[in-house]
């Protein structure tokens, strides 16, 4: 149809007044009144979840609500492109069956698919995320009309059947998440159509069938999670994505020879599926690899030396698989590598040395192989030279023969068991009840393999086996006295939470830090330095190291001046309150340009990462240890920075010694854990740091009140802009902030019942920090 000359004409001028409108009005977002009323009515079908609370009575735009971790709404124009929604139904049941489970998924009420009618309203949706509201019931297909979506998650739900075929023509896809669902169809094998995909993640859900070869096709892959399924059959060669970080397929049944990666990746995760034949060599050359699990799998021959040597691997895990040979004495470890794991393979010959030699302190699990080590932990040599045909081409007698062996074994392992069991029992009859947590090679580690799988988290030095790290050392009186030049008070740092630090010099010309304390002259000499030794034996790269102690006036005689000398690395770049007072101390010693500068002003990113190192120091602590080691007197004076701003926990620890000094005082009891008070108690202390990370160091002793005064201030933005540190509040997004904020008023809850667990504190930590480098890379983007 053709306009008239002046209908063209009176069209044109309306056009102008509605265009001078949107040009003089400001610019204000109203959202569209069908895509409110479309929200509105999503919070009905969700069954009025609690994160969407907000939405009730709420009279203004809900495009201007600000966006919090359970709940964010972005607009633009007058649409919606952005709806993120977390629910709270995150628990599953034992048995789902396709229908409504009460309290675990929406009611029996519920309707997936007027659900996503109405959710197709909002046409322009480019990022969509609805994460454990339990949406129960086949995933309708007119999800594909969404045609703009560039990030869809729908984790934790309980979404069943196939992934509907017709997604493929959602060419604008980057991230695809469906974790944690109950597909149980075929894997599909559409995606090569999604060019832009970066993200494929459907761990844990029932998909059987092959691996999508299709996925070689998109060049653009750095993530494909397809872990906990039932895929099975083989798995092509990969190495056309050479774009790809993450590799993840453990607990599949995936058989096949391993195939060609690509030279990208970073993190490879196959454990618990059938592969077999060797590890190619092409593996050993994959020099940005920092993770490597292969195991529980079948591979078989020697794996190729150069894996161990990659410039960049930390965690490799080869355990449970038929590995023989024996590998080269020579063998280079990378400076990296932190944990390895070669336990119940066919293993021959010597332990190479940097996997023997405790002295880089790495992890290595080495029982049930046929070494010429640690006799009593591995097989007779017999055992590995079994062809490893498979149990078909045995005889009987054979089987027999094994059978007993086996049998054989258990028993001495059983027999090993008890003297051990007795050992440590009669130890502790004597008082040394402080044991290093020793961790046996056949039962079930202590660290969750789900931290093992997370390499960052394993300590350089945490110990596993039985070897154990050199004793502390003793130094001599005279030694520090002259590191120290006698205690001058020139070398006094200051008053630590106990005792009295030093600087000193060692002969050697190293710098280490001297804490000197008065001993009740009751203190068992003998009992103390078990604990000194365990002390010691607490290496993490976050921690202040013990080198060493001296006790002084003590051992036989009976003087009166015992004194206690504890010898610490230097840690030389003052303390994280220093820092976070903008007036570093020693900046002003020792630079030129004495005055506080901007750039050495903390950021939030940056403390976020100072945060992280700390609560994994006490996350090691607490469970690095038997019994754990708690109260550990956290404060931001007690977190040291080296010279690259990685924090180091002075102080911890000392209850070890103080409880012991304590015992002898008062012959009381050691306080039981749900006794601790709250000044004792690690997650309440540590939530005052992260307090001040937030608005900058308070007076000691005041803290308590400080925050209970302002902790209404955080719950609205002008609140926030009066209190928190200038400086976060321009080096943060918002949404980091309200985690860490929300953590933080957690921590320090008075009833002692709803603080979280440090695991819990970790997992918040990192989730900030993530979510503030994606919103750091979005404004570098922009
Ligand atoms: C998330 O939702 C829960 C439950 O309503 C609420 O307690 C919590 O404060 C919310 N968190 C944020 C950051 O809004
Ligand atoms: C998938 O799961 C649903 C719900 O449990 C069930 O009804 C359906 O039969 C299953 N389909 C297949 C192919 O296993
Ligand atoms: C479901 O929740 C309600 C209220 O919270 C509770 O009374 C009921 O016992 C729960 N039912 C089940 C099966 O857990
Ligand atoms: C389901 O719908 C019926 C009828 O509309 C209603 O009476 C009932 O309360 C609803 N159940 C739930 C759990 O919402
Ligand atoms: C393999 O399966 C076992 C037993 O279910 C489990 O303990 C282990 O963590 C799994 N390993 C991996 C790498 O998934
Ligand atoms: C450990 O290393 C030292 C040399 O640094 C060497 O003499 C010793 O034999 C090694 N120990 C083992 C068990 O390999």
């Amino acid at each position: 149809m053709m306009f008239q000359g002046g209908s063209m004409r009176r069209f044109c001028y309306l056009y102008l007044v509605v265009l001078s409108w949107f040009l003089f009005v400001p610019n204000t977002y109203e959202l569209q009144e069908c895509q409110s009323q479309a929200l509105l009515r999503l919070r009905v079908y969700l069954e009025y979840p609690p994160s969407l609370q907000i939405w009730e009575n709420y009279n203004g735009d809900l495009c201007s609500l600000s966006p919090s971790v359970n709940m964010s709404i972005k607009c633009e124009d007058d649409e919606v492109t952005e709806l993120k929604i977390m629910g709270e139904k995150s628990e599953k049941p034992l048995m789902f069956t396709g229908f409504a489970v009460p309290n675990q998924t929406l009611s029996m009420n519920f309707s997936i698919d007027s659900f996503f009618t109405t959710l197709t309203r909002l046409t322009s949706l480019r990022v969509l995320s609805l994460v454990s509201l339990g949406i129960w019931g086949p995933l309708p297909e007119k999800i594909h009309r969404f045609s703009l979506l560039q990030v869809l998650d729908l984790s934790c739900n309980f979404l069943f059947g196939t992934i509907p075929p017709k997604m493929s023509t959602m060419v604008k896809l980057r991230e695809l998440t469906l974790d944690d669902n109950y597909f149980n169809t075929t894997m599909p094998d559409w995606f090569d159509s999604l060019s832009n995909l970066n993200i494929l993640s459907v761990k844990s859900n029932g998909l059987k069938g092959s691996f999508p070869s299709s996925l070689c096709k998109i060049e653009t892959l750095e993530v494909v999670s397809l872990s906990h399924n039932k895929l099975s059959g083989g798995l092509p060669d990969l190495s056309s994505l050479t774009g790809l970080h993450v590799l993840d397929l453990r607990e599949n049944h995936l058989e096949s020879e391993l195939p060609l990666l690509p030279r990208s990746v970073v993190t490879v995760l196959l454990g618990n599926n059938s592969f077999s034949g060797e590890i190619p060599k092409q593996f050993g050359e994959l020099d940005q690899l920092q993770h490597l699990d292969l195991s529980s799998n079948h591979l078989s021959e020697t794996p190729p030396s150069t894996l161990f040597s990659l410039p960049k691997i930390s965690y490799l895990n080869l355990a449970s698989n038929v590995l023989s040979g024996a590998l080269p004495e020579k063998l280079n470890c990378g400076s990296k590598l932190g944990f390895v794991d070669i336990y119940s393979n066919k293993l021959s010959g010597g332990l190479p040395s940097c996997l023997a030699n405790t002295s880089d302190s790495r992890v290595v699990r080495y029982a049930g192989n046929c070494l010429s080590v640690d006799s009593q932990n591995q097989h007779k040599g017999s055992y590995c030279k079994i062809s490893s045909s498979g149990w078909k081409s045995f005889k009987t007698w054979e089987v027999a023969v094994v059978t007993a062996i086996i049998v054989g074994f258990v028993l001495v392992l059983l027999v090993s068991g008890m003297c051990l069991w007795k050992r440590c029992h009669s130890r502790q009859t004597t008082g040394q009840e402080v044991l290093l947590k020793i961790v046996q090679e056949n039962s079930s580690t202590g660290v969750s393999s789900e931290i093992l799988a997370n390499a960052r988290f394993i300590s350089q030095t945490v110990k596993l086996g039985t070897r154990t790290t050199p004793t502390c050392r003793q130094f001599s009186i005279d030694e520090l006295k002259e590191a120290s030049r006698n205690f001058h008070l020139s070398t006094y740092i200051g008053e630590g939470s106990i005792g009295k630090l030093y600087k000193g010099k060692l002969e050697n010309g190293s710098y280490v830090a001297i804490r000197s304390l008065a001993l009740s002259k009751k203190c068992s000499v003998q009992s103390l330095k078990a604990k000194l030794d365990l002390l010691s034996k607490l290496q993490h790269p976050n921690l202040v190291s013990l080198l060493g102690h001296c006790i002084d006036g003590g051992g036989q005689d009976d003087s009166n001046s015992h004194k206690l000398h504890l010898v610490y690395e230097y840690v030389p770049n003052g303390s994280y309150r220093a820092h976070l007072s903008g007036s570093n101390p020693l900046i002003s010693l020792h630079s030129k340009h004495a005055e506080f500068s901007v750039e050495k002003a903390l950021k939030w990113s940056d403390r976020l990462a100072i945060l992280i190192g700390v609560a994994k120091a006490v996350h090691f602590l607490h469970t690095g240890v038997i019994p754990g080691c708690f109260s550990n007197q956290l404060r931001t004076n007690n977190i040291l920075l080296d010279e690259h701003r990685i924090p180091k926990l002075s102080d911890y620890g000392m209850s070890i010694i103080t409880e012991d000094m304590e015992k002898f005082e008062a012959k009381g009891q050691k306080p039981k854990p749900s006794l601790m008070t709250k000044a004792d108690d690690d997650v309440y202390n540590f939530g005052f740091i992260l307090f001040e990370s937030l608005v900058g160091p308070i007076a000691c002793d005041k803290g308590e009140t400080f925050f209970l005064n302002e902790k209404a201030s955080f719950g609205s933005q002008d609140g926030r802009r009066k209190i928190v540190d200038p400086i976060v509040l321009t080096t943060c997004s918002q949404e980091s902030l309200s985690i860490a904020i929300s953590l933080t008023t957690k921590c320090i809850s008075p009833e002692s019942s709803f603080r979280p667990s440090f695991e819990d504190v970790l997992w918040n930590l990192q989730y900030a920090a993530q979510v503030q480098a994606t919103a750091d890379a979005d404004q570098k983007s922009d």
